[in-house]
């Protein structure tokens, strides 16, 4: 593998196109709210001890400790919740708003953990975070998304966990430890279905923990409202898709992507191209979606 392939993409922010995508997720800003207030302390080190000198005259203990979190966001939930997205669009807007330049949004490629030679991911994964870490320099600043980090950060204890996995868990536990130096200037998100396999070690130097949900009856209204908008779908009609799509006895409700992945382009087949999308359509392609597994364990 050469090392182009260590990264799926390497976004440079601010990026127009990840904003525009943010503009299009529910509950965006109240949850890009949440994380930035979490991380502002981490990522302005610096500025904790100009806070401390200016209101106390001196560098307190505490404004050293806290400015010595790990710079490690944790994101878990079902397939389809919008973890990548939110990593991407998050990390865009962190950049932006901290003004660096030539900031980058480094994606881990799964192809890190693909081909299962020993020792290989290992290697990998410490040429990723090396080559974040150069990317930043004196000043700038940097976020690697590592998305669908399960193989990768799968606790060490866990029975099937191999010896190459250990090792691998062990090199992000230990990048993430050096990253500190960076006074937050370098960001890791770390995606997962599974938080529960999950190495303790790692999550408990996680600075942020957010959970991903599918939407609930308010949010699929929300979601379905926005997103046919100009269809001429009736109230009555907006009601009927929000149960169609909801949790049963039987099945869990929709998550995001099953609206966005796989019921839309379904609907709209139908009527492309002769017939103006109708209510028909959709209903007859939400009798064909059903949605997806629910993959995390809780
Ligand atoms: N908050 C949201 N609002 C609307 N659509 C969303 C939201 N989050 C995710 N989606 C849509 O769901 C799809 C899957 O998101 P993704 O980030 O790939 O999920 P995950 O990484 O959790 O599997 C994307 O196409 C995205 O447009
Ligand atoms: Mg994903």
């Amino acid at each position: 593998m050469s090392q182009n392939d260590i990264f799926d993409r390497e976004i440079v922010a601010p990026d127009a196109e990840l904003a525009r995508r943010a503009a299009t997720l529910l509950g965006f800003d109240a949850r890009y709210a949440r994380v930035h207030d979490q991380l502002r302390l981490l990522m302005a080190a610096d500025g904790l001890e100009k806070w401390s000198r200016k209101h106390h005259g001196s560098l307190m203990p505490i404004a050293g400790l806290v400015a010595d979190q790990y710079p490690l966001v944790v994101f878990h939930g079902d397939v389809g919740t919008g973890k990548t997205v939110a990593a991407e669009c998050i990390a865009n807007r962190l950049l932006t708003e901290a003004r660096s330049e030539d900031a980058v949004i480094f994606r881990l490629s799964n192809r890190v953990r693909g081909s299962g030679k020993v020792g290989e991911m290992t290697t990998l994964l410490a040429e990723a975070l090396k080559r974040v870490v150069a990317s930043i320099g004196k000043t700038r600043r940097a976020v690697l998304v590592i998305d669908e980090g399960d193989s990768i950060a799968a606790s060490r204890s866990q029975e099937h966990s191999h010896h190459e996995d250990k090792v691998a868990v062990n090199t992000l536990i230990q990048g993430v430890d050096d990253l500190r130096r960076h006074k937050g200037r370098v960001v890791v998100i770390l995606c997962t279905n599974r938080l529960s396999v999950l190495d303790p070690a790692l999550l408990r130097r996680a600075a942020v923990v957010e959970r991903f949900d599918r939407p609930d009856d308010a949010e699929r209204r929300q979601l379905l409202e926005r997103d046919l908008e100009g269809a001429g779908i009736t109230a009555a009609q907006l009601d009927e898709l929000v149960a169609l799509t909801g949790p049963t006895a039987h099945a869990p409700g929709w998550t995001y992507s099953d609206f966005r992945s796989r019921f839309y382009p379904t609907a709209v087949a139908k009527a492309f191209p002769d017939a103006p999308l109708g209510f028909e359509h959709l209903r007859a392609a939400a009798g064909e979606t059903t949605a997806s597994r629910v993959m995390e364990d809780r």
